[in-house]
């Protein structure tokens, strides 16, 4: 696919990111077994991927806006476009040496996702997506959710919350309505390949509480050009505020779509 040239600096971005923390992520493996931990080297990397991510794109569109999850919001002298980023998404897998995390960008414009890119390092995995254009997966694949329609058939992902998280008990009673009428659900920590997951026919639907802006941005517009339906979990809703997805291919959207709005 001939991507704009917005596309083509997120895509360069992301795998300058991805190599560094390619580069990293051998390390943290080495990190795992001394007492400290990994912790303080992999948010030096995390934060080290967002500077990669800051320079690239704002050399190439200085007046762009910025959100990103290490260093925040910064308003543009275009106040029309802004671009949304997540270094590491997946850092828990990332610190535990597990090779399951991305690199995420999107860009915002006039308050819509219009581009973008999850990319897989670990597995070279590059999905993208253009507003209008489709979503695809390395340049030559285009992506199309699936077509499964018998719900006992469909896996899905979800993020479970941690312990302390206001969003536990809803998220384990959602669990239990879902597990016995599906084929399985796998909460592999990742929300942004998660959603690509989606796009990519791999899941069949993903749902999650409490995202924030730069977990989801890109995804939801993956998942979209897909050929996903891609709602807040509750009518009134925004995704990119109030950080509750609901997505699935529209041949199970409505069934799944119950069984997670159901209130109890
Ligand atoms: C997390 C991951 C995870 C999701 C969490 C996010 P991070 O992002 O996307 O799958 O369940 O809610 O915070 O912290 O690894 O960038
Ligand atoms: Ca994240």
């Amino acid at each position: 696919m001939q991507g704009s040239a917005n596309l083509n600096v997120m895509i360069k971005a992301a795998r300058k990111a991805g190599r560094s923390l390619v580069k990293d992520f051998r390390e943290v493996e080495n990190l795992q077994v001394g007492r400290k931990g990994p912790g303080d080297f992999v948010s030096r990397a995390d934060r080290a991927a967002e500077d990669i991510i800051r320079e690239e794109l704002s050399e190439a569109r200085p007046n762009y806006g910025w959100l990103g999850e290490e260093t925040g919001a910064a308003e543009g002298k275009d106040p029309t476009r802004r671009w949304i980023v997540d270094p590491l998404d997946g850092t828990t897998n990332y610190l535990h040496g597990m090779p399951h995390w991305a690199v995420s960008i999107a860009l915002e414009h006039k308050g819509e996702i219009v581009s973008a890119v999850v990319y897989d390092p670990a597995k070279d995995e590059m999905f993208f997506a253009e507003k209008g254009a489709g979503a695809w997966l390395n340049d030559k694949q285009r992506l199309r959710v699936s077509g499964r329609t018998a719900m006992i058939e469909t896996v899905h992902a979800t993020g479970i919350p941690w312990a302390g998280s206001k969003y536990l008990p809803a998220t384990l009673k959602d669990l239990g309505r879902l597990m016995p009428v599906c084929a399985g659900v796998r909460r592999w920590g990742a929300a942004s390949l998660d959603l690509a997951y989606v796009a990519a026919g791999r899941f069949d639907g993903y749902w999650e509480r409490g995202l924030k802006p730069w977990d989801v941005a890109a995804g939801i517009l993956i998942a979209r050009e897909a050929g996903a339906l891609v709602e807040p979990i509750r009518d009134g809703q925004s995704m990119l505020e109030d950080g509750h997805v609901l997505a699935a291919s529209s041949a199970i959207f409505d069934a799944f779509a119950k069984i997670i709005r159901t209130r109890d």
